[in-house]
């Protein structure tokens, strides 16, 4: 079974079928909701919705730990994360799907690891590639059978919000080799890494960074649910199809 972690714009997969809803509690307290559980392509799914389902939670109170410890317990085969981001890269623009490969993290203050407290053992967990390269594969070979584009690898720069970022921000961010912005991106992927999951994401832009195209002297928030209306629907598709080729055996 997959999981499929949804962000703004993607609170319900209405997609979904033979829905059934379950409450899990766990040891870092509750997940962001009840986890729903349904059919996808013809194969059974559970879904959570990062922010609630009625989108209450912002970015730096989402309990990340209670998220991915709910779906280890699940014991799901792989984890498939969407996220809205903003573009720093001139060439992901709104409306571009993009399947990252590195992350940087701005984060601070987020409950980031399972191994603290005293009773916890010292572990460091290897985070070279922190994305599953069999998920992230997954995900661009979805795309090509839906006959949509999906940038193949990208850095993932993830602030700690709730505001966007400044134009200097994102200056210092592109400096440091960032492509998109977001903000929910860590720890989600470094607790998969430490809960043995495999994980990746599937990134809508929605919107140029602060400073950059369209958004040079200000980030039109009310054009982006715009885009991501109009976006989030091929980054379902793309679930779908990688959903539908998971249990496919790879070919010799
Ligand atoms: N910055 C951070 N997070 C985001 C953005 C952005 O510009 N757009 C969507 N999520």
């Amino acid at each position: 079974m997959y999981a499929i972690i949804g962000g703004s714009g993607l609170a319900r997969l209405s997609v979904l079928t033979q829905v059934r809803r379950e409450v899990m509690r766990t040891p870092y307290g509750e997940p962001s909701g009840a986890l729903t559980f349904g059919a996808l392509a013809g194969r059974e799914v559970v879904f959570l919705a990062r922010h609630g389902y009625g989108h209450t939670l912002p970015p730096h109170e989402i309990n990340y730990r209670a998220n991915l410890w709910a779906l280890k317990e699940l014991q799901v085969r792989g984890v498939i994360a969407v996220a809205s981001v903003g573009g720093i890269r001139a060439d992901l623009g709104p409306g571009s799907l993009v399947v990252p490969d590195q992350i940087i993290d701005y984060t601070h203050g987020r409950r980031h690891t399972f191994f603290s407290g005293a009773d916890a053992p010292v572990v460091h967990v290897d985070f070279t590639q922190p994305y599953s390269a069999r998920m992230r594969k997954l995900l661009l070979q979805a795309a090509q059978a839906c006959g949509d584009a999906a940038v193949d690898g990208a850095t993932y720069a993830c602030t700690q919000g709730p505001r966007l970022e400044t134009a200097a921000e994102i200056e210092r961010i592109a400096r440091d080799g960032g492509d998109v912005v977001g903000m929910t991106g860590m720890p989600e992927a470094a607790l998969a890494r430490e809960a043995q999951l495999e994980y990746a994401a599937l990134c809508v832009v929605v919107n140029h960074a602060a400073g950059r195209g369209s958004s040079k002297d200000e980030i039109k928030l009310a054009d982006l649910d715009e885009v991501l209306k109009a976006t989030i629907e091929r980054a379902v598709r793309i679930v779908e199809a990688a959903v539908r080729a998971s249990s496919q055996p790879e070919p010799a």
